[in-house]
């Protein structure tokens, strides 16, 4: 892809796919409120063409970007300086670029850690937590819980050994999904972080709902749709669930105020999901 060179600083998200991403959306909103100018823009980056492609956003006066699949990995090779929080999550979603230094950060851990705060309004250090699925988000997500000195967490994953090796370095017990099924009962909180039920394959679910106790919170990732067949489940045994939006706009809030110094408003954020997305938030 042939890019032409922009005079006005800017802000992007480089992934592929990414016309679907609400990035753009949310940022260019808060931008504006802010009285800055409203120049973020999804720009689709394959692969073989990320060194490329961050060289020209570096040329062109970009000041920062988001990263998102398949990126998130890779990235790090072509940066100058990496947060330490992120080195330690092994994931960078948002880079800082400065001249032509470039330096990485992960918000998604943070995101996630701070919607689930506000979800439970406090602390949440003694719960026992079940993380399903053990890939790149489940690892932010688990590496901040340990962080933030929440310890009894869990991972159950289809592929078992991959949610050993996470907790190799953090964490309490690798389970298989059927191991987890019948022991439901025994977590406060269930989140899950695979991409089962999210849009355009709505409808399943990432693991059985059965023995789960109505004193469990779940919580989903996927934003899209606002609520998966995993919390309507939820909801139909008497569970408190939260959807992905809180994440979503917290990784992104954070991204915001690293690059321009200024608080987003979370609110409008989210109202612009849920018009997106159709409805009333849900959860
Ligand atoms: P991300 O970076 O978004 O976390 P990922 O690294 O590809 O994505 O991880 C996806 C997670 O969802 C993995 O834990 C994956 O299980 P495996 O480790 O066994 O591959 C899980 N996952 C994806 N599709 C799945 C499916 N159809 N059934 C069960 N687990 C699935």
């Amino acid at each position: 892809m042939r890019l032409s060179k922009l005079d006005t600083p800017f802000y992007a998200v480089i992934g592929d796919p990414i016309e679907q991403s609400m990035s753009p959306a949310i940022h260019n909103a808060c931008l504006q409120q802010l009285g800055l100018e409203p120049r973020y823009k999804a720009i689709r980056v394959p692969e073989e063409e990320l060194d490329k492609q961050v060289e020209w956003l570096v040329e062109s006066g970009c000041k920062g970007f988001n990263v998102t699949i398949p990126h998130k990995l890779r990235i790090m090779d072509l940066l100058d300086d990496i947060d330490p929080y992120a080195k330690a999550i092994g994931a960078v979603n948002t880079v800082e670029i400065q001249g032509n230094r470039l330096k990485g950060y992960n918000t998604d851990g943070p995101g996630f850690y701070r919607g689930l705060s506000d979800f439970h309004q406090g602390n949440f250090d003694d719960a026992t937590v079940l993380v399903l699925g053990a890939g790149g988000a489940a690892r932010a997500i688990v590496k901040t819980l340990i962080m933030k000195g929440v310890s009894n967490v869990s991972i159950a994953n289809r592929t078992v050994s991959k949610a050993q090796d996470l907790l190799e370095e953090s964490g309490s017990e690798a389970l298989s999904i059927s191991a987890a099924e019948q022991r439901l009962a025994e977590y406060d909180i269930i989140i899950n972080t695979t991409p089962i039920g999210m849009y355009p394959k709505e409808g399943s679910v990432p693991i059985d709902l059965s023995f789960v106790s109505s004193k469990s919170t779940l919580v989903d990732i996927i934003y899209n749709p606002l609520l998966t067949e995993f919390l309507r489940i939820g909801l139909e045994r008497g569970c408190a669930v939260q959807n992905g939006v809180p994440m979503f706009v917290h990784q992104a809030a954070l991204a915001f105020e690293q690059w321009t110094g200024k608080e987003p408003d979370i609110e409008l954020m989210k109202e612009i999901i849920h018009e997106k997305l159709g409805g009333k938030p849900t959860c």
